[in-house]
């Protein structure tokens, strides 16, 4: 298949979807100006009211958040009473909750779904422990969750395992259910936990309803994905720091310009239902508490002094994708000097993060890839994915540039969301191999979103043009485990046998390392 055919493909893929907003993208909103209601105690449940599981993350040295929802229907709106309900909670240091340290009660309410968080203060640094919510007599599951070594202090070893582009509709979660039983310190999710779509016939599931635009709709959405119990496993047994990407609101989104035809006023109102569903269902901080359309969710966690995660947010700030987005050669605005990914301030944050760290590993936890890659294969013409930092040339030189000026340690760059396996060295000039590397780049497949079986040929074909690209792989999905020490870095890709039936098997497709201070990954 030549390129062309590749590009065509890809932008059928791509194309641009008609959608029409309802007067439903409002309605949701409307609860949050509902007065306050009586507190019901002890509530009748029409079903098991911890449905969606629990949930841990945002970890630092001596606190964590804690997160649960109270829904007995959890697609049909979550089954709740209009009213507040408290829910106690508990932590203890063993799995069986009998050396119980702390304890106490939350509110879940009505404007938040009945979803409650509780931020645990006062724990001790890089330790297990475990909770465990209540309701009238109804209890939840025992979850586990772990703190980050004190900050500065020495720290020999961390794992964790980063994963993106779950697509509910396209197999089951057999990949969960297998990170839920590795050896794991935290999940990294970097990305499309929900799809926005309506059902697809012919697939391995289906989904909730149409195109979600509305409040109860992203809602009902987030509840379907968190019904699996393969998911609800991950969640249990490891602290989670999540970020998302397009799908979380709408494909291929930028800032307020949406992937469809839809007025700019439509979107962010979509947007806000969007960012407030994902807030009510993942275990954020309150510092994340969404002001209408926006929610700063990029963030830093440190581990000690080994690494630190600068989790950034590469839709909410972006400029619209250059040259009329998809696959295509680059047209000037791709070099367009105002162009951002990330926001200006979001940029500098980083920066400041990189300049001031001490860790031995600097890690940045994003959405899209940030090498350069040609998918064309012949060395006179060229094809770029505009949606990628290869769309925002400019934004990228200048984080390279700041890479060699201040040559953080160890740069590391985490990345999903085109759900197949990439390594890349990151270089100084793309296009010039003896260029310095300045940073490792990991690309993880996908849980369950598709990679077309076609795209694999002509990618695979491109690759002796992109000799920065030290692996590819486009058949598995997984997720990827990576162990860190102060001498090395370990990636190993983890790919499931399907993802067509409940069971699956696992292994190890290939692993990488990177050295402390030699930049740039080997195969073992
Ligand atoms: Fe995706």
């Amino acid at each position: 298949m030549d390129s062309l055919q590749f590009d065509r493909l890809l932008s059928a893929r791509m194309k641009r979807r008609s959608l029409i907003i309802g007067a439903g993208a409002l309605a949701g909103l409307a609860i949050a100006s509902q007065k306050p209601s009586r507190v019901i105690a002890t509530p009748r449940f029409t079903d098991y009211p911890f449905s969606l599981g629990v949930a841990s993350g945002d970890p630092l040295p001596t606190s964590v958040v804690l997160w649960t929802r109270l829904a007995p229907d959890p697609l049909n709106g979550g089954g709740m009473i209009p009213n507040p309900v408290p829910i106690q909670w508990q932590v203890a240091t063993d799995a069986t909750m009998r050396q119980v340290v702390q304890r106490g009660t939350a509110m879940a309410t009505p404007e938040l779904a009945h979803s409650v968080r509780v931020v645990v203060e006062g724990l001790q640094p890089d330790r297990w422990y475990w909770y465990q919510f209540q309701v009238g007599k109804e209890i939840s599951p025992i979850g586990r969750t772990r703190t980050a070594p004190a900050l500065g202090d020495r720290f020999a070893r961390l794992r964790f395992a980063f994963a993106s582009c779950q697509d509910w509709q396209n197999g089951y979660y057999t990949a969960y259910k297998h990170l839920a039983e590795e050896e794991l310190d935290l999940v990294l999710h970097l990305g499309d936990y929900i799809y926005e779509y309506g059902p697809e016939a012919g697939k391995p599931r289906q989904h909730n309803g149409p195109e979600i635009v509305s409040l109860e709709d992203y809602r009902n959405r987030h509840a379907l994905y968190k019904t699996d119990p393969n998911l609800q496993a991950a969640h249990a047994n490891f602290p989670w720091i999540v970020t998302w990407d397009d799908h979380e609101v709408d494909n291929n989104y930028a800032d307020a310009i949406p992937e469809d035809d839809q007025s700019q006023q439509a979107f962010l109102s979509r947007r806000a239902n969007a960012y407030r569903a994902y807030y009510e269902h993942m275990p954020l901080r309150p510092t994340a508490f969404p002001k209408g359309p926006d929610l700063q969710l990029y963030r830093r966690f440190a581990f000690g002094d080994l690494l630190e995660f600068n989790v950034l947010d590469t839709r909410q700030y972006r400029t619209d994708q250059p040259c009329g987005d998809e696959l295509k050669p680059r047209c000037p605005e791709a070099f367009a000097t105002q162009a951002t990914l990330t926001g200006l301030k979001q940029e500098q944050w980083l920066y400041r993060n990189l300049t001031r760290s001490r860790s031995r590993w600097n890690v940045l936890a994003q959405q899209v890839m940030l090498a350069q890659f040609d998918f064309d294969p012949r060395p006179t013409s060229e094809l770029f994915n505009m949606d990628q930092w290869d769309g925002y040339v400019a934004a990228r030189q200048r984080l390279f540039q700041f890479l060699q000026n201040r040559q953080p340690s160890n740069p590391v760059v985490l990345t999903g969301d085109i759900h197949s396996s990439w390594v890349h060295d990151l270089k100084a000039d793309f296009n010039n191999p003896n260029s310095a590397t300045l940073g490792t780049e990991f690309v993880g497949t996908s849980i369950t979103s598709d990679f077309p079986q076609a795209f694999i040929a002509p990618v695979t074909a491109a690759l002796p043009a992109n000799p920065h690209t030290k692996f590819f792989d486009g058949a598995f999905r997984g997720y990827v485990r990576c162990e860190v020490t102060p001498q090395q870095w370990q990636t190993d890709f983890r790919v499931v046998s399907t993802i067509l039936a409940l069971e699956a098997t696992v292994s190890t497709l290939a692993s990488f390392v990177v050295q402390d201070g030699q930049l740039g990954a080997q195969r073992i």
